[in-house]
């Protein structure tokens, strides 16, 4: 498997560590080991059709800030100059355009590539395009790290819960908004548990898209299409952020026993990210930086699922849990 790994930030050095550390595993499980043949972050890149060497990569990136010697302007000329079987397409999210996620995926999927991505921009944007592009090119087109990074939950709904009538989601989909409300939970205001999610590298690049639900938002986005077969947009969720939770709030919560938590909700007919009171206790009234999330369907009941939603070799987990899906798909 020759893989094309575009952004080769936090998550994309996690993965090249993992697809270091898994080698044994693939060479047992499939007779062949998985080259990354190329790495390109936001202005370099380094390619080898013999594969390149992750750990090396992975140190010359913190060493030089570069993943390799040569720049680039175009991302689509630097892909076609390399033979590859899947993208691994990890740049920073843009919620507003895709960014150059967008660019690489629809590029990938249009040359016939298998693709995964945990990029939540494309997703929220042009799912539906997105699907058909990679049905038409008969693509795999994988996500499971985009909505709740190591905690298995689009794959879960997919895979195990395959033959339930799935009615409803209910989540916490945002370390940075529960952080800071766990935090205010225990007195601390809300601009140093911002600064606190920051320094441990939860919060976006713009932290504006956790507080004001953003990043939510699209997660929702994305369960709603994949789970729930909708054809909706980032614009088409209710959103309210946390900005205006006081401590007032919190403390009123907390004598009626209830904590207040960012909830995602979506179902047949809801859309909405929202600040939601929550009996303490509850399976969503978790605190800290987890993910957390409540899967209502008809033979199964209520499953509840909790994980860490961001992180270096958290996220590269879920990138794992695809790429061995598409192999053993091409077995
Ligand atoms: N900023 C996000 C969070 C990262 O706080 O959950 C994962 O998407």
């Amino acid at each position: 498997m020759r893989v094309l790994i575009s952004g080769f930030g936090t998550v994309g050095q996690g993965f090249a560590e993992v697809v270091a550390s898994r080698q044994d595993f693939f060479r047992e499980r499939y007779g062949k080991e998985v080259r990354i043949v190329c790495a390109m972050d936001s202005k370099t890149y380094a390619s080898d059709p013999d594969g390149l060497d992750p750990l090396e990569l992975v140190s010359v990136k913190n060493t030089a800030g570069r993943v390799g010697r040569n720049t680039y302007e175009d991302s689509v000329k630097v892909m076609d100059s390399v033979d590859y079987d899947l993208l691994v397409e990890v740049s920073p999210t843009d919620v507003l355009t895709g960014g150059v996620g967008l660019t690489n995926i629809v590029h990938a999927l249009e040359c016939g590539k298998d693709v995964i991505t945990v990029n939540k921009g494309p997703l929220a944007l042009k799912f539906p395009e997105l699907i058909g592009l990679a049905r038409k090119n008969r693509c795999k087109f994988r996500f499971e790290g985009s909505v709740g990074g190591a905690m298995p939950i689009i794959n879960l709904c997919h895979e195990n819960l395959m033959g339930e009538r799935i009615k409803s989601i209910r989540g916490i989909f945002n370390g940075t908004c529960n952080y800071i409300l766990s935090k205010m939970d225990s007195g601390q205001p809300f601009e140093q548990a911002l600064r606190e999610a920051q320094q441990m590298g939860y919060a976006e690049s713009d932290p504006a898209n956790d507080i004001e639900g953003y990043d939510a938002a699209c997660k929702v986005v994305i369960l709603a299409n994949s789970v729930f077969g909708r054809n909706v947009t980032f614009s088409d969720v209710n959103v309210t952020g946390i900005s205006s939770i006081t401590s007032e709030a919190v403390a009123l919560a907390a004598a009626n026993n209830m904590v207040i938590r960012l909830i995602g909700e979506v179902s047949d007919s809801k859309l909405e990210v929202s600040p939601r009171l929550i009996p303490k206790g509850h399976p969503l009234g978790i605190s800290g930086t987890l993910n957390a999330a409540q899967i209502l369907s008809d033979l199964a009941g209520p499953i509840a699922i909790t994980g860490r939603g961001a992180g270096r070799k958290e996220t590269a987990s879920a990138i794992l849990s695809d790429l061995i899906a598409i192999m053993d798909a091409r077995k």
